[in-house]
C-alpha cells in the first residue's frame, strides 16, 4: 500500500523509495509529461545526472578518513531524492549527514515524507530556506561541507559564489545547468550578461557550454583566492553538468587564471577551432575563409579527471540499480579523458572541402593509424574529438 498523500505516487530511483506528484495530473495534452507545473519538482530525465551524483559522494567518502565527518548538501532537494539517494547509496563514515534544504513549503512537507518512507531522520536534516542563506550559514555555525550540489531551475549562477565561498578546502560542488542555450552563445547579451563571457552560437556549442561554465566558476573561485579542479563536466540531454574541486590558494589562482582562461576560435561554417591567447585575433577561418567567431574569455584547460573518472567507472559497475545509460555516459567521458579537444564535425568540414562526407569510422581509422587518439563524438552524430591537427583531419578525408 502507497503511504503518499494524494496526487502523490511511490516511485523507486537508485535504492530510494520516493514520493512524486502522479505525473499523469501534469502531463500537457500532447502527453508530454511537464515536471515544472507539478507542486513539486521530479524528474525523471534527470536519474543520469542524479546517479553520477551519488558515485561521486561515495568516491568521496571511500576517501575520507572515517573519524572525520563528512557533509553533503543539497540545498535545492525539491522531493528530496537526490539526499534520500545519497544517505542511502553512500558506503558512509561514521559521521556522515545530509543537509537538505528547499525555499518551497511543499518541497519540506514532501522531503520529510520521503525521508520518513526510507527511515532516515537520523541520517539527514532539512531546512526551509534560500540557497544562499543556508550555505552561508552553515559555515557561520562552523559546519564544513565536503560537498554542495547546485541544481536549482535554469542557471546556477546565482548560487555560484555562495557554493563556493562556503566549501571546505579541497572539497566538491557540482553545478547543473538548464539555460543550455544560454551557455551555447545563442542569446549573446544574456550570455555576456549572466556568465561574463563574450561570444555567439558556433557548430560545436555544446563543448564550448562545458567551457563557459567552467570559466565562470573559475572567476568566482578566484574571487575569493580559490581555484578549481574540474573532475567531470559533460553535456548531456538537456543541460550541462559539471563537478570542481575547489582549492585555497592566491598564487595558484593567479596561475590558474592566466593559464586556463584563454579565448576559442571556431568557425561558423565548418567547426574548425582553436585556443587563442586573450590578444590574438583570428577573424575568418583558415581553413574555408568563413567568418570565425571568438568567445572568451573561456576555460581551456582540462575539463575532466581521468583518474576519478575510471575510479567511478568501475564502481558503477558494481552496482546493479544504476542505468545502464549513466554508466555509459561515464564510460564515454573517460575516452574524451585521454583527448582534450574539442569536436570537429565530419559533414561541415566536407562540405566547406566540396566533398562527400567519408564515413565516420574510415576518418577515426585513418588517424589513428597516424598515430593520434580519436573517439566519435556521443553529442554530434558527425563529430569526432581527436589529438590530431586539423590538417591530418582534412588529409585522412581527401584520401
Ligand atoms: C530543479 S529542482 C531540484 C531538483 C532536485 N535537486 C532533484 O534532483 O530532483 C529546483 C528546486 O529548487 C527550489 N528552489 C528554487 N529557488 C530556490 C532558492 N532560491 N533556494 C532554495 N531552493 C530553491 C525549487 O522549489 C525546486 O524544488
Amino acid at each position: 500500500m502507497s503511504l503518499c498523500p494524494k496526487g502523490y505516487v511511490e516511485v523507486i530511483e537508485g535504492l530510494a523509495r520516493i514520493c512524486i506528484p502522479d505525473p499523469k495530473l501534469y502531463t500537457r495534452p500532447n502527453g508530454v509529461f511537464e515536471p515544472a507545473i507539478a507542486p513539486v519538482f521530479y524528474n525523471p530525465d534527470m536519474v543520469e545526472n542524479r546517479d553520477i551524483a551519488v558515485t561521486v559522494v561515495d568516491y568521496i567518502a571511500k576517501k575520507k578518513s572515517k573519524t572525520k565527518e563528512l557533509v553533503v548538501v543539497e540545498p535545492f532537494a525539491a522531493t528530496g531524492v537526490r539526499g534520500i539517494r545519497i544517505a542511502q547509496e553512500v558506503s558512509k563514515p561514521e559521521h556522515f549527514k545530509v543537509v537538505m534544504g528547499d525555499i518551497s513549503d511543499e518541497a519540506i512537507k514532501i522531503i520529510n515524507l520521503n525521508i520518513n518512507l526510507n527511515n532516515l531522520f537520523d541520517k539527514v536534516m532539512v531546512e526551509k530556506s534560500d540557497a544562499n542563506e543556508l550555505l552561508y550559514r552553515l559555515r557561520r555555525i562552523g559546519i564544513k561541507i565536503d560537498y554542495v550540489d547546485v541544481d536549482p531551475f535554469g542557471s546556477p549562477a546565482p548560487f555560484t559564489h555562495s557554493a563556493i565561498a562556503n566549501i571546505r578546502h579541497g572539497g566538491i560542488v557540482a553545478f547543473t545547468a538548464t539555460d543550455l542555450a544560454v551557455l551555447e552563445g545563442k542569446y549573446p547579451d544574456k550570455l555576456f550578461r549572466r556568465y561574463g563571457v563574450e561570444g555567439s552560437i558556433t557548430p560545436i556549442s555544446k563543448d564550448i557550454a562545458v567551457r563557459v561554465l567552467l570559466s565562470y566558476i573559475a572567476r568566482t573561485a578566484y574571487i575569493f583566492d580559490r581555484y578549481i579542479e574540474p573532475m567531470l563536466s559533460y553535456v548531456y540531454k538537456h543541460h550541462a553538468r559539471v563537478y570542481v574541486r575547489v582549492f585555497e590558494g592566491a598564487t595558484k589562482a593567479n596561475n590558474q587564471a592566466r593559464t586556463c582562461l584563454r579565448k576559442i576560435v571556431v568557425c561558423s561554417y565548418c567547426s574548425y577551432n582553436k585556443v587563442l591567447d586573450l590578444y590574438e585575433h583570428v577573424n575568418t577561418c583558415p581553413l574555408c575563409g568563413s567568418q570565425a567567431i571568438e568567445i572568451k574569455p573561456i576555460w581551456v584547460c582540462k575539463t575532466v579527471d581521468r583518474e576519478v573518472i575510471e575510479i567511478l567507472v568501475k564502481d558503477l559497475e558494481l552496482k546493479p540499480w544504476i542505468l545502464k545509460s549513466s554508466k555509459q555516459l561515464l564510460k564515454t567521458l573517460y575516452e574524451y579523458s585521454f583527448i582534450d579537444s574539442l569536436t570537429l564535425r565530419l559533414s561541415l568540414l566536407a562540405r566547406a572541402l566540396k566533398i562527400n562526407t567519408p564515413p565516420k569510422a574510415k576518418i577515426i581509422e585513418c588517424l589513428r593509424d597516424l598515430g593520434y587518439k580519436t573517439v566519435k563524438s556521443y553529442v554530434y552524430h558527425d563529430g569526432i574529438i581527436s589529438t590530431a591537427t586539423v590538417d591530418d583531419v582534412v588529409r585522412c578525408m581527401k584520401s
